[in-house]
């Protein structure tokens, strides 16, 4: 768990930057995914979930466009997401079994907090293009995620070819430059996972080559 510590900077208050980082890293490190058939009761509650958003609300956006909202989406409300699934899947395969549209159907059912996650990519032209205005929206959801931790409580993101479909922009009147980017997933584990492992760093960073 101390990988990488000796890197820390030493600053006036060194150390009190290792608590900081040594609690950053372990709180990084903790989060994992588990698929919301996995997540049981208790979600979060009303002013844990307030905090989780203001978590939401530091992510960094550029001009402040707040290009992101997320849309709770109650168990009161699950059986018309549920519609939305099974009729995806029939739209994409008219042969889907009985079994195949309930397990799709029944995947609306599934965690004690689900959002749906909705990105304003926008239009071309934009001065603030899709792709950051989706990164600012990567970084909210990593701040929720962080924040759903620190509070233990267990996460996921799931896509799905849904989320494209016409049934689910009218059920949640996506405007035309509106995208739904993924779903939202908070609760308790059921069971806990082991630790992925994780890439290492020289498989993702290099060096720019020196000016000539
Ligand atoms: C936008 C997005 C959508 C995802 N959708 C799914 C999904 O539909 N099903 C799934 O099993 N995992 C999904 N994942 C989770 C990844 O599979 C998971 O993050 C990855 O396996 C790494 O595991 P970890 O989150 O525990 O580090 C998604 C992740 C992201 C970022």
């Amino acid at each position: 768990m101390d990988h990488g510590m000796d890197a820390l900077p030493q600053t006036a208050e060194p150390t009190e930057a290792r608590a900081s980082a040594q609690w950053a890293w372990a709180l990084i490190q903790h989060r994992q995914t588990i698929l919301p058939k996995r997540l049981t009761d208790p979600g979060p509650d009303v002013s844990q979930l307030d905090l989780i958003f203001r978590a939401a609300a530091a992510a960094p956006d550029h001009r402040e466009l707040v290009p992101w909202r997320f849309v709770i989406i109650p168990m009161t409300a699950r059986g018309r997401l549920a519609q939305v699934f099974a009729d995806s899947l029939l739209e994409r395969d008219p042969s889907a079994t009985p079994e195949q549209l309930t397990d799709a159907r029944d995947k609306a059912f599934r965690g004690p907090l689900l959002l749906l996650a909705v990105v304003r990519t926008g239009s071309p032209g934009d001065e603030i293009p899709a792709c950051e205005r989706l990164l600012s929206a990567g970084c909210a959801i990593q701040n929720m995620l962080l924040m759903a931790t620190a509070m233990g409580f267990a996460s996921a993101l799931t896509g799905g070819k849904a989320l494209q479909s016409p049934g689910l922009g009218a059920l949640f009147a996506l405007a035309p430059d509106e995208q739904a980017v993924c779903f939202v997933s908070l609760g308790t584990a059921v069971r806990s996972k082991s630790a992925r492992q994780r890439p290492e760093p020289s498989r993702f960073v290099s060096f720019l080559a020196a000016d000539s």
